[in-house]
């Protein structure tokens, strides 16, 4: 029998409309003073009006932190972390992308503790309790609702990770109504980000495990049939579901068999040249797939085959070869820049972006394939 542990969060409601029972789910943690961490463009949508006004209908103290940054600078998490204590919040609900949800992890943890945010950068670094915490994903997504992981951007612009099962929420809860109006571009790059955690959770050199490694296929089944209508035709409620629950499943795989070189090649691209996460990897697919390929042939080839039926009675190079050309289509098609030149970045800053991601260790040695400073520069040319 393998040897692997496995950890997720102690509970998932997943329920259309199910944002319209926050409130009750705060009190059923003991929450009597919310603390909402969200962003701006989320409230101006009106995304989220409906949620806040049935949290404040059962009663709870409500504040709302509405100034999250996307991929969050410390700065602007030490600042909701401030306007919480200032309140005495006594849980956190975090309603958003990952970015909000990262943010909301590090308050419901920091507002409790006095250990500085620079201590707990890393894996399991992280001391004490927490307030209470719920998760709402409105992408789909990073999976942050399920993952033990916060990211955030540095002041010299490195994007690094806590890491701690402490920052697992209480509850993470999906509804798919959140999602009906996220915009085509947006809904592309996060369904593409979710699909390389699968992709990534299932190729995990290090903690590849069965119960990762069924997440991560239902996953990727579930986001490859959905992704084309979810951003040619986004206000089907099935579809965003299906979104959702692939993200999750997605998040659920690599918070327990980590990500790898898209990730560590795409946190250099965030860092310094603030480009959304999803689009970070969706740059670089391709190239690492390419170059994974010798050595990931035969896990390559079982995804082919889990979202391409045709593909079972082909060898294992011919259906690597089918998954790999898959994906890049897939990714032609959709609505946003394809290239790294396409996004301004001058060719110049391909060596400072290799060594940026050779600084990416934490996930380069999830790789299936060892990356050296030249394999990051080739790949990044190939991207450009
Ligand atoms: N913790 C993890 O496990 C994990 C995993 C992957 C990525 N991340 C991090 O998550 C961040 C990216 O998160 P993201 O890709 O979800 O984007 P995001 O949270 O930065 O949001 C992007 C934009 O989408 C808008 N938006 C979100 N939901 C919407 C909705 N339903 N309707 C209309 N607009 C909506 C937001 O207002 C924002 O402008 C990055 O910092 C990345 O590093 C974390
Ligand atoms: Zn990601």
């Amino acid at each position: 029998m393998p040897q692997f542990t496995f950890e997720t969060v102690p509970r998932i409601v997943c329920e259309q409309g199910g944002s319209l029972r926050l409130g009750e789910i705060a009190c059923e943690l003991g929450i009597s003073r919310v603390f909402v961490v969200t962003d701006r463009g989320l409230v101006k949508a009106g995304v989220i009006d409906d949620a806040l006004a049935a949290i404040e209908a059962s009663g709870l103290k409500l504040s709302l932190f509405s100034d999250v940054v996307a991929d969050p600078p410390e700065a602007s998490v030490l600042a909701a972390v401030a306007a919480a204590r200032d309140v005495a919040a006594d849980g956190v609900i975090g309603i958003g992308g990952g970015s909000s949800l990262d943010t909301a992890k590090l308050v419901a943890l920091l507002a409790c503790t006095a250990q500085p945010l620079a201590e707990i950068y890393g894996i399991g670094l992280a001391r004490g309790g927490r307030l209470p915490l719920i998760q709402v994903p409105t992408t789909a997504g990073t999976g942050s609702e399920v993952t033990p992981i916060s990211i955030l951007t540095t002041p010299t612009n490195e994007k690094k990770g806590v890491v701690s099962p402490l920052l697992y929420p209480d509850v993470a809860l999906l509804d798919g109504r959140l999602t009906l109006g996220l915009p085509a571009p947006i809904t592309a790059m996060t369904g593409v980000d979710a699909m390389v955690h699968a992709i990534e959770a299932y190729t995990s050199r290090l903690k590849k495990n069965p119960l990762s490694d069924a997440l991560a296929i239902k996953a990727l089944q579930l986001l490859h049939a959905n992704i084309g209508a979810a951003v040619s035709a986004g206000s089907d409620p099935t579809v965003r579901e299906n979104m959702l629950l692939g993200s999750l499943f997605a998040g659920m795989a690599f918070a327990n068999a980590p990500v790898a070189a898209v990730h560590a090649l795409a946190y250099p691209l965030g860092g310094q040249f603030h480009l959304p996460h999803g689009l970070t990897n969706s740059l670089v697919l391709g190239p690492v797939l390419e170059f994974n390929r010798s050595a990931a042939t035969e896990l390559y080839a079982e995804l082919g085959r889990a979202i391409l039926p045709g593909l079972h009675a082909a060898s294992d190079a011919a259906a690597a070869t089918t998954f790999i050309d898959t994906l890049r289509a897939l990714v032609a098609a959709m609505p946003y820049a394809q290239r790294l030149r396409d996004v301004d970045i001058d060719e110049t800053a391909l060596p400072g972006l290799a060594r940026d991601a050779m600084n990416v260790q934490r996930l380069l040695v999830n790789n299936p394939r060892e990356v050296a400073y030249a394999d990051a520069l080739a790949i990044y040319r190939a991207a450009w």
